[in-house]
């Protein structure tokens, strides 16, 4: 038996993305009383599917391709347009395998040391400043990680502009008119300058270590043997840096975390052991970032009565699932310790994708992420200490991207041994 998918009645549902943002989801869920549902969006029929089992369905390569789900805009600003993220079937696999041979065991411990040093040479300028705003600090303390590890040489003088470049990129999400203008262009411009250093790694004129990112994908073959080509792999080099970058916007929800949890932060403190993990896990579980992921139907099929037509439109909604009360005992309270003894799963706790990282599309730079944030966090709260003034610190559900108002502003930060 066949069931009707509950449905919207709505020409077009796209303003309303714009207007509800990372609740767009769950508000309709509510409303519906059901996890999935039908919309519109973008001129096309879409299902919006939530929760554990609508994750594990979402990630059946059997069932869901990638090709032609990204927009053009979200192409032509955040993603690039040959990149990892648009391929199916066993070109995804080749392409993927590159980024994994990336994030060894060793290179993960190496990004965390770079991390931790280029925090701590920003402490004494900051012990010299009235206030520092965390968030852009982060994104120019991360652009430095992000180049030294992935073997890009990257100029003093350079650094501001370069964070700044990759920061309109990421702002470009949920963005129209000027926003996304602004990340168009800074991707038109980062793509034709990482293109320049990828000739130069072929030629010889720059050298980056074997195992760095660069050297990897500047002399990555593709199946058929030959060189991506030099626009491909730009885009690919900057599917490791910008992402690298975007971590700043939860290192900044750390920061807001541990300030709106004091008894948190003294666990911190003396922690030796998991909690560091528990609580990066926490604050990429509990804050927005990354909403909801789109996938093609492959062949038509039915799933729990319903009927999923090929070509039709599948989002998945990363943040409701991260928020789903069936999964997450009091979703809204903010919890590290919900940590512990948590059984772990690949589509329960989604904030980067779900499922598995070779064979699937799940985020190639999660523990990447987890390295640099606990590397991060553990700074803030081991090595320095700060004072939080006055300041509107509220983040809205509503903007794509999502970040709290001020950007998380410190003084009196004093260097602790
Ligand atoms: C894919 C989120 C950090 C590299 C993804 C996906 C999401 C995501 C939602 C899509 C998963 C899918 O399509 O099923 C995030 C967030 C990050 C982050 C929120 C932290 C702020 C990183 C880092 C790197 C990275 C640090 C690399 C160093 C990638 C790559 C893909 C990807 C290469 C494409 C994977 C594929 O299509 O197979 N990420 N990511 N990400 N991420 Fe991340």
């Amino acid at each position: 038996m066949v069931s009707d998918i509950p449905k919207e009645r709505v020409l077009d549902n796209t303003i309303s993305v714009l207007a509800e943002g990372y609740q767009f989801m769950s508000n309709r869920r509510i409303r519906l009383k059901s996890d999935i549902f039908e919309t519109r969006l973008m001129g096309q029929r879409a299902i919006s599917i939530c929760g554990e089992e609508a994750a594990k369905l979402f990630y059946d390569n059997d069932r869901f391709i990638r090709k032609g789900v990204v927009p053009k805009r979200i192409q032509k600003s955040l993603f690039g347009e040959s990149g990892v993220q648009l391929l199916d079937g066993e070109e995804h696999r080749h392409r993927k395998q590159m980024f994994m041979s990336i994030m060894t065991h060793e290179r993960l411990h190496d990004l965390a040391q770079i991390t931790k040093r280029q925090w701590n040479a920003r402490i004494t300028d900051w012990e010299q400043r009235d206030k520092v705003v965390l968030f852009d600090e982060a994104e120019e303390v991360l652009c430095r990680v992000a180049f030294e590890w992935a073997g890009v040489p990257l100029k003093e003088e350079d650094v501001e502009k370069r964070a700044i470049e990759m920061g309109k990129m990421i702002d470009a999400i949920g963005g129209v008119g000027e926003r996304y203008q602004r990340g168009k262009n800074a991707r038109i411009r980062s793509e034709e300058w990482i293109m320049g250093i990828i000739d130069q790694i072929r030629e010889g004129s720059i050298t980056p270590n074997a195992e760095t990112a660069a050297a990897v994908i500047a002399f990555h073959k593709n199946q058929d043997g030959k060189l991506l080509d030099t626009q491909t792999a730009a885009v690919e080099l900057i599917n490791i840096l910008r992402p690298i970058i975007a971590v700043g916007r939860f290192i900044t929800f750390g920061a807001l975390a541990l300030h709106d949890n004091p008894d948190i932060q003294t666990k911190l403190k003396t922690d030796h052991g998991r909690y560091g993990l528990m609580f990066v896990q926490e604050v990429r579980r509990y804050y927005p970032f990354a909403p909801f992921l789109g996938a093609k139907v492959k062949e038509s099929f039915t799933w729990n009565d319903y009927e999923f037509k090929k070509g039709t439109l599948v989002l998945l909604d990363l943040y409701g699932t991260n928020h789903d009360p069936s999964i997450w005992d009091h979703p809204e309270n903010f919890q590290p310790d919900r940590f512990a003894d948590w059984k772990e799963s690949p589509f329960s706790f989604i904030p980067q994708g779900g499922g598995d990282y070779d064979r699937g599309h799940r985020c190639a730079g999660e523990w990447a992420t987890i390295n640099i944030m606990k590397a991060s966090l553990e700074f803030l709260t081991k090595q320095i200490t700060y004072e939080v003034p006055e300041q509107d610190l509220t983040y809205n559900l509503i903007r794509i991207p999502s970040l709290p108002k001020s950007g998380f502003i410190i003084n009196h930060v004093k260097r602790l041994s």
